[in-house]
């Protein structure tokens, strides 16, 4: 007889947890961002039509997989389909690919932390942008050439992986407990950073750019799919840890309540960071005479070069108030950093009946081991290469999947059944159309889409041997998940 399943204390503990993946680094820079570059206040048209369309179907289907066969993915899915079980284990390899460079933002998050008490990263524009590449990053000029690890970096991903440990050790209950602290920190954080933003001269700038209304931009499909792209990622859909989040719920809870509060409770927390981080960008840009356009980057400059050069203007408490951005990427990340390796572990255990207690060591070594390449002076290229692959082709293409299993191998009409006859909130057959129909239609389309460009352009500005490993990356990780479903498992 096989132990009972871990459970979670409370239905809020589950709700937290679930809002803690969600709200994750992504929040902070990605959504704020793109929105500014999709139209500003009109993103917020296919933003939320693809939170209904799409967004919340989905995280229904995962809760009420998860949920109705009280397993993590790939059992989940082969209890539903016999040969669906490599489906299940293709979001697992691609989750824990996905938090092996994660994990790699965690530690330059947490070298900056540091940093953030003396300022160490510099005074001017250009000191500072030299500080992140050159100081801390070693950049080497090519992804071919790797360089020497980085031993700051290496010491940050120590630490990020020992917290991801410490978090998961002690079972679903305390982890349970510890993301009240993880969810409500950074929302205590963020509010801070709101009014420090929004006091500051020149914020309104930042919020005109941010919101200002371009409704030409919903004609471009670039703009739907860049929404579409948004949800599944800041959603955590399609990487199997909301199954295995659920699956530590008991059958009967309610699953389109639970679906409801965690995409806006997410949603929400990504449009009210914006007004941190776009304000903060209109004091910049006053304070350096120049357009918001022209402080305004993606990804990770902002977080690490554009920010700290704002926090170096404020007139009082620059420390305070770049120890506490520093912190809320932390505590943002960590509980979106564990939601990526407990389906890892959850997989294994409900496959082959080993303890928990040796599979997550295991696991958390293998992973710090598989990030060290991010260590070394290429380690900021393959981020940002392994992210695209990952996150653009291997979510869509499990996201694609679990549609055609639920919708048409097993029966939408089946699982809203259940979902019903758990769910206070019903939904009605509008659900099935959803996911037979829309949401693999957007997923397909957006996987071509993306296909094309690839092969039209390669990805980014690196050589294109880049492009042939991203692509081998993922047809490896394929493979591994057919031979892991063959495996013979050790519980029935
Ligand atoms: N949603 C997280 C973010 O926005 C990222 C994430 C993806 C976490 C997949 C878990 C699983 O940063």
């Amino acid at each position: 007889m096989a132990e009972a399943r871990e459970r979670w204390g409370s239905r809020s503990s589950f709700v937290f947890a679930a809002v803690g993946a969600a709200i994750g680094l992504g929040n902070v820079w990605r959504f704020p961002y793109i929105t500014y570059q999709n139209g500003g206040g009109a993103f917020l048209i296919p933003y939320l039509i693809a939170l209904i369309t799409a967004g919340i179907p989905l995280m229904i289907l995962e809760y009420a997989v998860g949920q109705k066969m009280q397993s993590s993915p790939p059992t989940a899915l082969r209890k539903i389909w016999s040969k669906a079980e490599w489906i299940g284990w293709f979001a697992v390899v691609l989750v824990f690919v996905l938090a092996t460079y994660y994990a790699t933002i965690m530690a330059w998050c947490v070298n900056y932390l540091y940093y953030s008490f003396t300022q160490a990263w510099g005074t001017t524009g250009a000191e500072i942008s030299n500080f992140f590449n050159q100081t801390l990053l070693g950049k080497s000029g090519s992804p071919g050439i790797l360089g020497g690890i980085q031993l700051p970096v290496l010491i940050g991903l120590a630490i990020t992986w020992l917290l991801i440990y410490l978090c998961l050790f002690k079972g679903v209950k305390t982890l349970g407990k510890i993301v009240y602290f993880t969810v409500g920190i950074p929302w205590l954080i963020l509010i801070i950073m709101v009014i420090r933003g929004l006091t500051l001269p020149g914020a309104i700038n930042g919020l005109n750019f941010y919101l200002t209304p371009d409704f030409s931009v919903l004609l471009s499909p670039k703009v739907w799919l860049a929404a579409y792209g948004q949800i599944f990622f800041t959603l955590s859909l399609a990487m199997g840890t909301l199954i295995v989040y659920a699956s530590y719920l008991p059958k009967n809870s309610d699953i389109t309540a639970n679906a409801f509060m965690t995409s806006l409770a997410n949603c929400g927390t990504a449009f009210f960071a914006g007004f941190a981080v776009f304000s903060t960008l209109g004091y910049l840009a006053q304070s350096m005479g120049v357009g918001v356009p022209e402080v305004a980057t993606s990804g990770l400059g902002l977080a690490f070069v554009t920010y700290p050069a704002a926090i170096n203007l404020l007139p009082v408490a620059g420390v305070l108030f770049g120890a506490l951005f520093f912190l809320l990427l932390l505590t943002l990340g960590i509980d979106s950093a564990f939601s990526q390796v407990e389906p890892v572990v959850g997989s294994i255990v409900d496959k082959w009946g080993f303890n928990k207690k040796w599979v997550l060591p295991a696991v958390v070594g293998f992973g710090f081991l598989m990030g060290i390449p991010y260590t070394t002076r290429a380690g900021f290229y393959w981020v940002d290469i392994i992210d695209h692959f990952v996150c653009t082709y291997g979510l869509t293409l499990v996201g694609l999947l679990e549609c055609i299993v639920i919708g048409y191998v097993f029966g939408a009409p089946k699982v809203r059944k259940y979902i019903n006859s758990v769910s206070d909130v019903r939904i009605g057959p509008w659900w099935d159309v959803l996911i037979k129909i829309v949401t693999p239609i957007v997923l397909g389309a957006s996987f071509i889409f993306e296909l094309i460009t690839l092969i039209r352009k390669g990805y980014g500005n690196y050589p294109i041997w880049t492009t042939f490993t991203g692509i081998g990356l993922i047809i490896v990780l394929l493979i591994v998940s057919f031979i892991l479903s063959k495996k013979k498992g050790g519980n029935p």
